[in-house]
């Protein structure tokens, strides 16, 4: 499947089947991460895998989005590896934007791997930096949950209303 037929098939899946998903599929999808590219090439991505049973009750004790996936990537970033742009007179702060490449890269290895996933932020970051008592200089961005799609898995209504390139892309 190339690229773009990937990214066709590709849909959000929120209702997943109890088969695990295996070392060696979730090495690959992390690899995916691992390889993405991130400003001045920092990776300042920090990837908590949950999987286990009690890793796992513990996030849905504070957010749905995780809901029945067997395996959670909470995708971080430490604010004290990340690019910023204050050479050139900007408060910017590449982490969000970085660790949002890492999980795209994981989200389309995983497609490709005929695994599901869903990116998720739908939840108040501060509540599970808390509960798993993330150090103060690593930020949650997402959760890119994983796993086998249940057959009513996905898509949703919404996955199929793409905008046209005439409303997103403007030529100057
Ligand atoms: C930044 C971002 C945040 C998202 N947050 C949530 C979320 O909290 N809950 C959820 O069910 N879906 C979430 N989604 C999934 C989107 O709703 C979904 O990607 C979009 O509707 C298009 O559908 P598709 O992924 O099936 O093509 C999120 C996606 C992105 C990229």
């Amino acid at each position: 499947m190339d690229f773009l037929e990937l990214s066709h098939e590709r849909c959000s899946v929120r209702n997943f089947d109890p088969r695990p998903v295996g070392e060696e599929t979730l090495e690959k999808i992390l690899e995916a991460g691992r390889l993405a590219p991130t400003a001045v090439n920092a990776q300042p991505q920090k990837i908590y895998l949950l999987k286990s049973r009690e890793a796992l009750e513990k996030l849905r004790g504070v957010t749905r989005m995780a809901y029945n996936a067997p395996v959670v990537l909470m995708v971080c970033y430490d604010e004290k590896v990340s690019w910023k742009a204050t050479p050139y007179g900007d408060t910017y702060d590449s982490g969000e934007m970085d660790a949002s490449i890492v999980t795209t890269a994981m989200m389309m290895q995983a497609a490709e791997l005929g695994v599901g996933s869903l990116w998720a932020r739908g939840f108040k970051a501060g509540d599970i930096e808390k509960a798993f008592a993330l150090p103060e200089n690593i930020h949650l961005v997402c959760l890119l949950d994983l796993g086998y799609p249940a057959k009513e898995g996905g898509p949703s209504e919404r996955h199929s209303l793409r905008k046209p390139l005439s409303e997103t892309v403007t030529e100057l």
